[in-house]
């Protein structure tokens, strides 16, 4: 596990959006699998900007995103699809069809879970893979619990994660209480995975990963297994490590 720790959030986005620049350059056709929260914002505006200056072409680039709710439709402002297109997608030359992101609302919600995990192998796999964290440890939409799931399944949302997600909604009561998710293993697969955490309230699930024993209690743990991990961490989110 590498650990890299910037100065602010700011700086750490900047990083995160160089890290994935160059793998873009690298590797124009770079299957890249993305994450929503507030988190990432700030590394997609670093890229829009560099898209904008012609330094990235993303037009050969193909994306798998972790997670979706279920039962939100792509319009609605806090579907993750929309998250997407509206922070991202829709401002820069990504083609339609190379975008991958759960669909919550499938009639076969089942199906669809396999379909999506098998449309990744297909592609031949994540080249890189972003990861966020919930403040309970979770990766994707993996919760804290006895078993995690391997492959995309629906998952059940703790009432943490509820509570932590509730601020991007008008009330608790209109958050998900079920996701798509990419599973452990789906994630795991991926050559190569970032993950970023900023701020106060993540340093102790960063200290559980990073330092503490493996453990579905704390699912980004699990990452410590992964061998080409890079943690992004902000002075904040490092502070007790
Ligand atoms: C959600 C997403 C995760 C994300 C987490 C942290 O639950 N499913 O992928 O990592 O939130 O979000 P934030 O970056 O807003 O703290």
């Amino acid at each position: 596990m590498r650990i890299i720790i910037e100065k602010d959030y700011q700086t750490l986005s900047k990083k995160a959006a160089l890290i994935l620049a160059s793998q873009i350059t690298l590797k124009p056709n770079s299957n890249l699998g993305l994450a929503t929260g507030g988190t990432p914002l700030a590394m997609y505006k670093n890229l829009i900007k560099m898209y904008k200056k012609d330094e990235i072409d993303f037009s050969k680039v193909q994306t798998f995103n972790l997670d979706e709710y279920c039962g939100l439709s792509e319009s609605n402002p806090n579907s993750y699809h929309y998250y997407m297109n509206h922070n991202f997608f829709n401002q820069i030359n990504i083609k339609k069809d190379r975008i991958n992101i759960p669909n919550g609302n499938a009639k076969n919600l089942n199906k669809e879970c396999r379909e999506y995990e098998n449309s990744i192998k297909k592609a031949g796999g994540i080249d890189l893979q972003v990861l966020g964290i919930g403040s309970n440890g979770h990766i994707g939409f993996n919760e804290p619990a006895k078993n995690l799931n391997v492959n995309t399944e629906i998952v059940k949302l703790t009432k943490e994660t509820i509570t932590a997600n509730s601020r991007f909604f008008e009330s608790k009561a209109d958050v998900p209480k079920r996701a798509i998710s990419m599973g452990i293993a789906t994630i795991l697969k991926s050559n190569r995975i970032i993950l970023l955490a900023s701020g106060k309230n993540k340093a102790e699930a960063i200290k559980k990963t990073v330092s503490g024993k493996i453990s579905t209690q704390i699912p980004a743990s699990l990452l410590q297994t992964h061998p080409n991990i890079t943690m992004l961490l902000d002075q904040e989110a490092a502070s007790l490590i």
